[in-house]
């Protein structure tokens, strides 16, 4: 029988790396509480209609990339539903704000999210079927100030706090405003007239781009089209007094803040609810060990999604990062991930000992230390052997430590061994030995 493995563009996470996914996340949840966002989990699949609308029909997301199936109905009287694993979760995050009302509340909705998202791409280094984002959207009325370019800022800078800490180095912030929903047409109409001249030069993908969805010609990576896309028309001419306004607020507040950025007029980025501000955080290959995918994250304004999928006008602003691609990025800056060695090892010194042995685990664990218990029928070089490499130190627990209440312990690091009493056993085990 041939062994079933895990679906191309899928792949299973396994301790020590988990050790740096959790740490992502939990440094991700902490950053975010900072700044006074609260969690938020939406299904995994969702009506198929929410990503044609809210994402738009022509980006290769939705055009491409979903996995949907129509829903069997399983009585009579149900209805087949189209249905579609989520490839984002900003559409999801919004529909969820529309169906519970949360705009009535007249305050900005401020959410984070950390979960899969399902994509079917090419699969490569830092691109996957399923991968994991960590997002956050600002969303609300007006009245609460949601178009406010502050939020623009305050977003990015807490963006460029969590990259610190994590220790992230060599990152850089890329920033554009694609114009207000009237700017977006205007613009489009005049790339695609000048397109017209000078896509047959072009790539296929731009040929085809050019006429379905013309921005997407700016994010062409092939070399000889890159002369070419330099000539074109560029959205910052094209937009209007407001959104200017908005764009140098957006620069002033990061300005004011010390977050360095670089303006890059060709990211339009792929989905088609962006409106005025848009960003990306890059790292530079070599740094990063992505390969050709380097952006970390990704997001932008959406002042429009909400009437887009047909609710009250909310306009917002979020971004996601790719925590697959985080990861992929520490590794090759920080080297190697060494798992996590438990406090103690355990040794009962024969198979009469190994209930005692779980007792003192019990005893040990209660007081917080993270212990592995070791087997009575292990010979004793076995038992240092595997202790050695599970452990920072090994405890003897043989007939003599139980009657008299002294343990053996050896620290592997310095090879010392004391005796001490059971009681005080936990605290000395607790402190790290150099
Ligand atoms: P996105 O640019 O499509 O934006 O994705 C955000 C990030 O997810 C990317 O920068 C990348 O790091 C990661 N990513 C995307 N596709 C893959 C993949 N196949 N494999 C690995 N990582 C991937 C969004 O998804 C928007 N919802 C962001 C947003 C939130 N905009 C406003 N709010």
């Amino acid at each position: 029988m041939s062994t079933l493995k895990a679906v191309r563009g899928t792949r299973d996470l396994l301790p020590p790396e988990t050790e740096l996914w959790n740490r992502i996340e939990s440094t991700a949840r902490t950053i975010f509480a900072r700044y006074n966002f609260g969690e938020i989990r939406t299904p995994i699949f969702e009506d198929t209609q929410l990503f044609a609308r809210g994402v738009g029909e022509d980006t290769d997301i939705v055009s491409k990339e979903m996995y949907t199936w129509e829903d069997r109905p399983r009585a009579q009287s149900d209805k087949a539903q189209s249905l579609t694993l989520r490839p984002e979760n900003t559409a999801g995050v919004v529909r969820a704000y529309i169906e519970h009302r949360l705009g009535e509340s007249g305050l900005l909705q401020k959410l984070y999210y950390v979960g899969p998202q399902f994509r079917r791409e090419r699969p490569q280094k830092g691109r996957y079927r399923q991968f994991y984002q960590i997002g956050a959207e600002v969303i609300g009325p007006p009245s609460a100030g949601s178009e406010s370019p502050l939020h623009d800022a305050e977003l990015l800078e807490m963006l460029a706090s969590f990259l610190d800490e994590l220790g992230i180095t060599g990152w850089k912030l890329l920033i554009n405003s694609v114009g207000s929903a009237t700017d977006r047409p205007r613009y489009i109409a005049v790339l695609r007239e000048a397109l017209r001249a000078v896509a047959p030069q072009m790539c296929g993908d731009c040929q085809r781009r050019a006429e379905t969805n013309p921005l997407r010609v700016l994010d062409c990576k092939v070399p000889e089209d890159q002369p070419i896309i330099e000539t074109l028309p560029r959205i910052a001419d094209y937009l209007d007094e407001a959104s200017q306004t908005h764009f140098a607020a957006v620069r002033a507040a990061l300005d004011a803040c010390g977050v360095t950025y670089e303006i890059s007029h060709r990211l339009v980025r792929g989905l088609d609810y962006y409106t005025r501000t848009t960003f990306e955080f890059q790292v530079n290959n070599e740094e990063g060990g992505l390969g050709a995918q380097n952006a970390l994250l990704g997001g932008g304004r959406y002042d429009g999604l909400s009437e887009m999928i047909g609710g009250p006008k909310a306009p917002g602003i979020g971004f996601a990062i790719g925590a697959d691609r985080l990861v992929l990025t520490l590794e090759a800056q920080s080297g190697e991930i060494s798992p996590t060695l438990a406090d103690a090892y355990i040794a009962p010194l024969g198979e009469s000992l190994n209930l005692a042995a779980l007792v003192l685990a019990r005893e040990f664990r209660r007081a917080g230390l993270r212990i592995e218990v070791g087997d009575g029928s292990f010979r004793l070089k076995k038992s240092f052997e595997t202790g050695d490499k599970l452990a920072r130190n090994i405890v003897l627990l043989g007939e003599d430590e139980l009657q008299s209440g002294m343990l053996t312990i050896k620290n592997f690091a310095s090879g010392v061994q004391t005796k001490i009493v059971r009681e005080q056993a936990a605290s000395a085990l607790a402190a790290p030995h150099e």
